[in-house]
């Protein structure tokens, strides 16, 4: 979610190829000859467009991507396809197929290039000196007439080997031939989550498709003709040439089939390692070594085949159980080689076609308790791309805009179920070095916000990087820098860098104590599904440290000495000055606070004491929550700042504390000796002025997609539907590619996923509101059709969840609803909770969430 000016994004190679794409027809053919051997991606192959309908095979429901060309540009045309431990971008090349990949721990930086990396801590020495430097920060602020202070650099420490999410290099298959095609396409199913190519040449008609299996762990490249005997010779090899700054590793055969590609994302650092097993009918398979190549090369041919595939598995000895003090914070695992012997023979010792069916199945049993109609007819005649092209703003397109809710989904599916949690990339990323590192910064909670009522199963891994990479350095960053010994703390991540990172202006982009409180998800995944269990065992555990951090890191405000607990240092993320009691956090500790009280006694915990110190500070603290000036607790809001972030309405969406906002809770401050007790009213038209005054999200600062997903999940929950919608068409138009990645400035680079992910949660909540409430005794508000768009006048959800273990399945017409039932799970682990059904603005149902029980709401 950063701003473009943190990190240089340029990608020269995208830039090159879309000039030369354009220019192809102008230029000389010595030239061309030139920039194929040097690039080495476009097919030699000459075809000619026929397609004006989507390929054979294609959903007939529409549900996929589909194009009459082969791809060029990674971030905008190829598709991706992925399993959460693997990735791959998908070309669609004819005679040549350039297939990119990703393993999701290839991570250049960290503990295992540079043994001296701590996570950007202080030294344990440090921790005195740090705590007086924090007392005199504090104490400098509270005291300046302003309430701020310009920086907060020595309780910094350089960003050192932080590192970036690399990729892994380059499959590349060769069929040996030549010529004209025809009836060319490309298409991506998001009915079966299969990317595929198809073109004819003469009578034959040649068809590939690729996939990313998750119970295989493999992904898997087949091709085969019709029409003729056998296969032109296919032959695979694997390159580094195009993947920047990637060493090349070492290739060779680890059997007359396989090849074993072993190298290092930097020396010293990461080992990773690839194993590709090539399969074929009645052909031939040889591994050769390319004679004379350093470091070692190989290739696997087929000949005489009607149909080859390739079966990769890949890792890295990266381990996300060694990342705690008994491991020394090395994250150093083992050498993934056995491991991955054992998956690629498992993968192949099945029949292509039953791996095919394996990865359907899994894939179609994770998204299928969910589905979305918006009530759209398929355009089976005009490409992606061509929609995309032709997008208006406000005119809109229920299609295409169906389309990118599935994609999102799909991504989502395709990322998260690994070992690591869908990056700021998902797990797609090309070159070594990648924008902001391809980290997992404030996006990490976007990719996610859809996930819990899109009924998606993929948080684990969400919650295991809390566990195990957030936590063990984090302890250590709690008492070091804030001299707080309960708890834990985190500013940035991966390998653990827990620390404030020292550049540029340090405390805007270091600064940001929140990450952590996205145990806000913990609860949320435990809210939707009542898993006691899981409760127990991990988010009761996360979301009890971070609230005991915070218990400590609340302190009385000593600027307006009134009485309050305020956050300080802080800054709203990304944005300066450093001040005390900023909104974002004030608001996030509070929803924080509250999760902890409700989540107490099912947790089975029995710490009285802390318990009810939570209570009284949350009761005590500052809530974040002023009318006139809202960023900061001083009056410093300018209402020109069209900054990209909504920091101060994270209690409007995805929080609840301006959403379900309660004078008898939440009101009561006294300012500038005047006493002030906001009605919801006065708080949700304040949030709506504030709306409107951040712009569009095409500031002077961003042009992002995340940042108009944002503001139109904002408009949707204030029940704007027209600015709801003019914002959601707006990113769509200006921010998706033609393969529908999300761009993080329109028309260039580089690709932020988080927006693929922050639109299907910003169309949900235009259909369906059910916001977190600050205790269980309150009854949930369910909304219906908040913000429907005329677009959208007729369609269906079902499956949807709603916190306390409810399934609502709805359907609507002509704008309105015409019937909506709601499934209490048979477990609600005695939370049963009173719910509200509103549509346009009355009371239509109400239930008590008992087991087992259905409420059949009727219009
Ligand atoms: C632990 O890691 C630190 C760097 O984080 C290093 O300085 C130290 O030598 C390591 N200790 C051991 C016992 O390996
Ligand atoms: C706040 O006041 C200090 C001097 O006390 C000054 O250095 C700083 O620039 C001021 N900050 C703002 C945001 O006005
Ligand atoms: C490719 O085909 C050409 C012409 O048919 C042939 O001369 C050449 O040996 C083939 N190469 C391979 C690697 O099969
Ligand atoms: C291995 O050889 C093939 C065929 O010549 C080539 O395409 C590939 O780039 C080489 N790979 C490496 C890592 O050098
Ligand atoms: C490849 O090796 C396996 C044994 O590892 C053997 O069964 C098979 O016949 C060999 N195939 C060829 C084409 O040499
Ligand atoms: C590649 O091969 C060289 C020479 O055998 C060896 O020194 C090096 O360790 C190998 N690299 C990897 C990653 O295995
Ligand atoms: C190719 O092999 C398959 C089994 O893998 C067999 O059913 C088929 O008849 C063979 N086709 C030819 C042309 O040999
Ligand atoms: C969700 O997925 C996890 C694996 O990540 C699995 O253990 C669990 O049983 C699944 N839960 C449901 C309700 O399907
Ligand atoms: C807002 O307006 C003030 C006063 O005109 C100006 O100093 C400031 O630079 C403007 N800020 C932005 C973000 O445009
Ligand atoms: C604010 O107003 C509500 C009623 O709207 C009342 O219940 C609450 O006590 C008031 N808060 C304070 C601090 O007076
Ligand atoms: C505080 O109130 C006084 C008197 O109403 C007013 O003159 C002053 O501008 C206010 N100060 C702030 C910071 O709002």
């Amino acid at each position: 979610m950063d701003s473009l000016s943190q990190a240089p994004v340029f990608e020269f190679r995208e830039a090159i190829l879309s000039a030369i794409s354009l220019l192809a027809g102008l230029l000389p053919q010595s030239f061309l000859m030139w920039f194929r051997r040097i690039y080495g991606v476009l097919t030699l192959a000459t075809y000619v467009t026929l397609t004006k309908s989507t390929p054979p095979g294609f959903p007939s429901s529409g549900n996929g991507l589909w194009y009459t060309t082969p791809a060029t540009l990674w971030a905008k045309q190829m598709l991706p396809i992925g399993n959460g431990y693997l990735a791959a971008m998908i070309p669609g090349g004819i005679f040549q197929e350039v297939t990119q990949l990703n393993i999701e721990s290839l991570w250049q930086g960290g503990p295992l290039q540079d043994p001296s990396y701590n996570g950007g801590n202080n030294l344990p020495s440090q921790q005195a000196q740090m705590a007086q430097d924090m007392q005199s920060i504090r104490q400098s602020i509270f005291a300046s007439p302003n309430g701020t202070i310009n920086n907060i650099e020595e309780i910094c420490t350089p960003p050192g080997d932080y590192g970036s999410y690399s990729g892994a290099g380059y499959f590349i298959s060769t069929l040996n031939n030549t010529g004209t095609t025809s009836n060319y396409g490309r298409w991506l199913d998001l009915d079966e989550g299969v990317a595929r190519t198809t073109w004819s040449q003469g009578s034959s008609i040649f068809s590939r498709e690729a996939f990313c299996s998750h119970p295989a762990q493999a992904c898997v490249q087949y091709v085969n003709t019709s029409g003729q005997a056998s296969l032109p010779t296919v032959t695979y090899a694997f390159s580094v040439s195009q993947e920047t700054g990637l060493p090349a590793p070492n290739v060779t055969c680890l059997d007359n089939a396989t090849l074993n590609i072993r190298g290092y994302v930097t020396n010293p650092g990461m080992m990773y390692e690839i194993i590709g097993r090539v399969q074929a009918s009645n052909g031939t398979v040889s591994c050769n070594v390319v004679s004379g190549s350093t470091p070692t090369n190989a290739t696997v041919s087929v000949s005489g085949a009607s149909e080859a595939w390739i079966t990769w598995v890949g890792g890295t000895n990266y381990d996300i159980d060694a990342g705690d003090l008994a491991h020394n914070f090395t994250f150093q695992g083992v050498d993934p080689h056995s491991n991955l012997v054992s998956l690629v023979s498992s993968a192949t010792s099945n029949s292509y076609t039953e791996l095919l069916s394996e990865h359907i199945a899994d894939y179609t049993s994770l998204i299928s308790p969910f589905s979305l109609s918006l009530g759209q007819t398929p355009d089976l005649s005009t490409p992606t791309d061509q929609i995309v092209a032709s997008y208006q703003t406000y005119v809109g397109n229920a299609y295409l805009e169906w389309v990118l809710f599935n994609f999102g989904r799909y991504l989502l599916t395709s990322s998260a179920r690994g070992i690591l949690p869908a990056n700021l990339q998902g797990k797609w990323a090309d070159g070594q070095s990648n924008s902001w590192g391809a980290d997992a910064n404030i996006n990490l909670q976007m990719n996610y916000w859809f996930a819990e009522m899109a009924n998606l199963n993929v948080t684990q891994s969400l919650f295991d990087y809390m566990e195990k990479t957030w936590a063990p350095r984090g302890a250590e960053t709690a008492l070091i820098l804030y001299n707080i010994s309960q708890g834990w703390v985190t500013h940035d991540e991966i390998f653990g860098h827990t620390g404030m990172k020292l550049e540029g202006n340090s405390a805007q982009w270091a600064d940001y104590p929140g990450k952590e409180i996205s145990m806000i998800h913990a609860w949320d995944h435990f809210d939707y599904t009542n898993d006691v269990e899981w409760w127990k065992a991990q988010g009761w555990p996360l979301v009890k440290a971070v609230a005991s951090f915070h218990l400590e890191k609340l302190i009385p405000d000593l600027h307006f000495n009134d009485g309050t607990l305020v956050t300080a240092p802080c800054n709203s993320p990304e944005q300066v000055p450093i001040t005390f009691g900023c909104a974002h956090a004030q608001q996030l500790i509070w929803q924080l606070f509250n999760a902890v009280e409700k989540g107490y006694e099912a947790a089975g915990d029995t710490d009285t004491a802390f318990i009810q110190a939570i209570a009284a500070k949350r009761e005590q603290m500052d809530k974040g929550l002023r009318v006139g000036w809202w960023e900061w607790k001083m009056d410093m809001d300018q209402p020109n700042d069209t900054h990209r972030h909504l920091s101060h309405l994270i209690g409007l969406y995805p929080g609840y504390a301006i959403s379900s906002y309660s004078p008898e809770l939440q009101g009561g401050l006294t300012y500038n000796n005047t006493f002030l007790n906001y009605t919801k009213e006065q708080i949700l038209d304040a949030a709506t002025i504030s709306l409107i005054h951040r712009g569009n999200g095409t500031g002077p600062d961003a042009d992002a997609g995340w940042e108009k997903v944002w503001r139109a999940a904002c408009w949707a929950q204030l029940g704007n539907e027209t600015e709801f919608y003019r914002e959601l068409t707006y990113a769509i138009e200006r921010n998706f590619a033609p393969n529908l990645f999300d761009l993080y400035s329109p028309g260039t680079l580089p690709f932020q996923i988080d927006a693929n992910f922050g639109y299907p949660a910003a169309v949900l909540n235009a259909l369906l509101q059910a916001p977190d409430v600050a205790s269980l005794d309150i009854p949930l508000q369910v909304t219906l059709l908040p913000a429907l768009p005329l677009t959208w006048s007729s369609g269906e959800i079902k499956g949807a969840r709603i916190r306390g273990g409810i399934t609502l399945d709805l359907q609507w017409s002509g704008g309105k609803p015409t019937s909506a039932v709601f499934t209490v799970d048979s477990s609600v682990a005695g939370r049963q909770r009173d719910v509200v059904v509103n549509y346009a603005g009355k009371v239509v149902g109400e239930f008590t969430s008992n087991p087992g029980t259905a409420k059949t709401v009727t219009f």
